[in-house]
This record gives C-alpha cells, sequence and structure tokens, in this order.
C-alpha cells in the first residue's frame, strides 16, 4: 500500500500524440525521468497499440520496460486512413481526445492531483485543459527543434515580419537565427500552405501558452544556444535532449533504450552494412510520413546508379495506395542495382546511423533523424518536404554546418545531376573533410549534454526539482 501511495505521489503522467516520432522522444524523457526517481506512465491513442501490435507481434507492455503504457480513443475505427483525411482524424481527436483522456486518468489515479505533472507535445494542446480540469500542472515537451518553436512563437504572436500574399519573397530576420528566404521556413509559416495562414493547431497551442508551465526542448544548449537566449525573455524554453537512444550517447550501460516500432525493422541490411568498407554508404530514408512523388523517386535512383557507390535506400510503402505510383522505385531498380544496394520497408535507422560503414544520409531532414545523425557524427544531404524541414535544412547547412542541401528547380522537381554532384561533396575532399570534423565535434557536444552535469542532464534534475516541489 505504501508503495502504491508512494507511486501515485511521485508520478509524471506523459501525452503523446501518436506517431513514432512523437512517442520515442517522449518515452526517452520518460526514461531520464525515471533515472531521477520519477515514476513515469505514457498515454497514447489506440492507433498506436495496434501499429505496434501489428509490428512486432508483442504487446506494449513488452516493448518498453519500467514504463507504463495506456491507451485512449481518438473517436475513428482503426482502420480509418488518417493520413488521407488529417482534418477529419485532428478534429476527432479534439472532439473526443478530451473526454477520453480524463476518463483514463480517473479510472488510474484515485486521486489525479497527486500526479507531480502532465507532460504533452504540441499536436495535442488540449492535454493542458485536461491536466487543468484535475489541478495539476502541464508540460509541453517540443519535439522540433527550438529554432521552430522561436519561429512558430513570433510569427503567432506578430513579434516579427513573415511572408504576405502580398509580398511572398520577403527576407525574414530573427533573432539567434541566420536570414531565412521562402524555401528556409517552415511551411505552415508561409501565407499559402494549404492549411491556412497559420494552422489551427499551431495557433491553439500557441494562443494557450500559459497553461503550459515549463517548455522542454529535445535539443541541446550548445547546438542551438543563440535562438534558445533568444526566447529567454519572451516564452524560454529548456533544452533537455538530444532525445535519442543512450547507445548513440555512449550510455549503454546506464540507461536502457525506450522506443516502439510502428514498423518492423528489417535487420538484414545490418548483416549487408557489415560486409560493406568503412564510411562507403550512402543511407537514404525520408521518415514515417513523407512520400516522395514517381518523378522524384526517379531521380534519387538515377543518381544513387551513377555514382556506383553502395547505398542503403528506405522505401516504405504507401499506408494507403497511391494513383500515381508516389514512393514507389522505378522498374528494374532492384534488378539493376542488386550488387551495389539494398533498399529495405523500415530500417533499425539508429543501428544503421552509428554503423562505421555508414558514409553520410540523404535525409528529409525530421528532427529525429537529424539528432539521430548528429549524435553518429556523419554528415548530411538534406532534400526538405514539408513543416519544419526546410527549416532544419537551414540549420544543417548555415548554423550546424554538416551537410549540404539537395536544391530544387524551379518546377518543384530535382535533378540527377544535383543529387550526385551533392553526394560527392560530401564523401570526398576538403569539403567533405570540414563536415565530417564539424560532425564530430557536435557529437562530443551532444554527449557531453547529456551527461551526468552537462546543460541537459541539469535542465532535467532542476525540471524535477521544480515539479517535485522542492526548488529553492
Ligand atoms: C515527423 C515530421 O515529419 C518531422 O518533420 C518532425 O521533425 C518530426 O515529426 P518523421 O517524418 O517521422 O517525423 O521523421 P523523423 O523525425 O526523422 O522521425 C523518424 C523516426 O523513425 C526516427 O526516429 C528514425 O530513427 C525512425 N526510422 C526511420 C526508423 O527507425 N527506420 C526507418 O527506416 C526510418
Amino acid at each position: 500500500m505504501a508503495q502504491a501511495e508512494e507511486k501515485e505521489e511521485n508520478h509524471v503522467l506523459l501525452v503523446a500524440f501518436s506517431s513514432q516520432g512523437h512517442i520515442n522522444p517522449m518515452l526517452r524523457l520518460g526514461k531520464r525521468l525515471a533515472a531521477k526517481g520519477i515514476h513515469v506512465t505514457l498515454a497514447t491513442t489506440e492507433i498506436a497499440r495496434h501499429r505496434m501490435l501489428k509490428s512486432s507481434g508483442a504487446g506494449p507492455a513488452d516493448l518498453v520496460t519500467g514504463i507504463e503504457l495506456l491507451f485512449y480513443s481518438d473517436g475513428l475505427s482503426l482502420d480509418y486512413d488518417r493520413k488521407t483525411n488529417l482534418d477529419v482524424y485532428m478534429d476527432s481527436l479534439g472532439k473526443h481526445g478530451p473526454s477520453n483522456l480524463s476518463s483514463l486518468i480517473k479510472e488510474h489515479y484515485p486521486s489525479p492531483k497527486k500526479l507531480l505533472c502532465i507532460v504533452t507535445n504540441p499536436f495535442v494542446p488540449w492535454v493542458s485543459d485536461v491536466a487543468a480540469e484535475y489541478n495539476i500542472p502541464c508540460a509541453m515537451l517540443w519535439i522540433q527543434p527550438c529554432a521552430l518553436y522561436a519561429i512558430y512563437y513570433r510569427c503567432f504572436n506578430k513579434l516579427s515580419a513573415f511572408p504576405t500574399l502580398t509580398d511572398p519573397d520577403m527576407v525574414v530576420e530573427l533573432p539567434g537565427l541566420p536570414s531565412m528566404e521562402e524555401e528556409d521556413l517552415p511551411s505552415f509559416a508561409l501565407p499559402n500552405n494549404p492549411f491556412g495562414s497559420f494552422p489551427k493547431l499551431f495557433s491553439e497551442v500557441f494562443q494557450g501558452m500559459e497553461k503550459f508551465k515549463w517548455v522542454l526542448g529535445n535539443s541541446f544548449y550548445e547546438l542551438e544556444k543563440h535562438v534558445i537566449d533568444s526566447m529567454c525573455e519572451l516564452y524560454p524554453i529548456r533544452p533537455i535532449g538530444p532525445l535519442v537512444p543512450p547507445t548513440l550517447l555512449g550510455q549503454d550501460q546506464e540507461l536502457e533504450n525506450a522506443s516502439v516500432d510502428m514498423w518492423k525493422s528489417d535487420e538484414t541490411c545490418i548483416e549487408w552494412l557489415t560486409q560493406q568498407p568503412p564510411s562507403s554508404v550512402i543511407y537514404v530514408s525520408f521518415g514515417s510520413i513523407v512520400v516522395l512523388p514517381a518523378k522524384q523517386m526517379e531521380a534519387i535512383a538515377t543518381a544513387l546508379k551513377n555514382v556506383k557507390r553502395p547505398f542503403l535506400w528506405v522505401v516504405k510503402p504507401p499506408e494507403f495506395p497511391t494513383p500515381d505510383g508516389a514512393g514507389q522505385l522505378p522498374s528494374r531498380f532492384l534488378e539493376e542495382t542488386k550488387d551495389q544496394g539494398q533498399v529495405v520497408r523500415w530500417s533499425p535507422q539508429t543501428r544503421v546511423l552509428s554503423h562505421p560503414a555508414v558514409a553520410c544520409f540523404i535525409t528529409h531532414c525530421g528532427w529525429n533523424s537529424l539528432l539521430e545523425t548528429i549524435c553518429s557524427g556523419i554528415p548530411l544531404i538534406a532534400y526538405p518536404q514539408w513543416t519544419d524541414q526546410p527549416t532544419n535544412a537551414k540549420l544543417i547547412v548555415d548554423v550546424f554546418k554538416i551537410g549540404v542541401r539537395i536544391k530544387k528547380e524551379v518546377d518543384g522537381n530535382i535533378s540527377s545531376e544535383v543529387i550526385e554532384k551533392c553526394i560527392e561533396e560530401v564523401m570526398v575532399g576538403p569539403v567533405a573533410e570540414q563536415l565530417r570534423k564539424n560532425a564530430m565535434a557536435l557529437k562530443a557536444e551532444g554527449r557531453k549534454a547529456v551527461a551526468a552535469g552537462g546543460s541537459s542532464d541539469e535542465n532535467i534534475r532542476l525540471f524535477v526539482e521544480e515539479i517535485s516541489g522542492n526548488s529553492s
């Protein structure tokens, strides 16, 4: 009984949006809190449980040790196509999520207000209202770079000038960041983005900021110091990352990994990598959401064939079929490259990136992929698509200086020659050498930040002290 009470009193509830890129950083934050003596539970929607079961055949309880997982309904059936009908999905989640989460809390915690804190992430902003209902303090884990937090905060509060329909090409100047043109800005901050002038979802986050007592960032101070400092006087963000598997941080002995896979990874690629020479393989992946148009798949395929270097390409089949061949390999590609490379549907990415055979990464610049690459110390070829990715590409090239960017043609397509040039630039010659040096230096900084007494470790310690009411 005493143990049950202690569990209830020393407990943090994490509530994550149900995508891999949101759940995994949350779980890793959970592990870091647990290492400081906190009991942790993570709640997300039923669709995540469904995907985990499909990918591994194991129950969620078997996938993550030390963190209890709970699930609630988003109001839609499990076979509903959430990706194509994003608006319907988000509306249903916003409508049914609050009451379903609230019931879950009541069911699991006899005295909810004893919870030290609820930590949520930006796609489920209404969680802060559920927390308020029970008088539980609420924190937000911002899962993109701190730079994006600063950009959206300034855009929503009209603190800086952003492109408008009448002046779409203006250059944006923001404290702590390089000058940004249209191609560098997050798609949601552009006037012509299909979700409206500033998407409803982000508006809901930024108009209710006072409901978040803390904003934690999946980043580290040394990586984004100027932009983090620029937010101190506005609404500070406290970096506590990089939230990547501990093996990438040299912490394998001390901290167990916590992650779930929504797709089953193909382990054969690790055996294949082991047969390749050191620093020879081009790794290509576009994360869990992006589906590239057929023309762009074609350009990448041609470039890989032409450079004649070993490659590992993740081609994740679209969850629902696309009419125009998007996301599919050109016919005969597999046959023509069978001695050159490997194509898998889903890779064990963090093991791939830290494999000595991998030389560089062609990426869509999702923030998790980027942090994992930084912690592996390898250079990147940025091929951003939407949301935060264009800004992440700008950071890679101009701030972190660990990669190059594939520039699009005026018609929005890419040419295979440009990709080939980028590959050669990061693989051989003085630019490649400098990029590798910079990447290794950032890797060391990332490790230092999460090690005992490092900047992120201190921020977690402070957070635990504050939620526990022990701060002076
Ligand atoms: C989404 C958004 O698209 C991205 O812009 C934002 O920064 C985070 O949320 P996603 O597109 O899935 O994320 O990309 P990313 O953030 O890179 O996360 C993908 C995760 O899947 C990574 O942790 C990566 O290791 C993992 N992964 C990817 C695999 O395990 N295997 C693969 O084959 C590909």
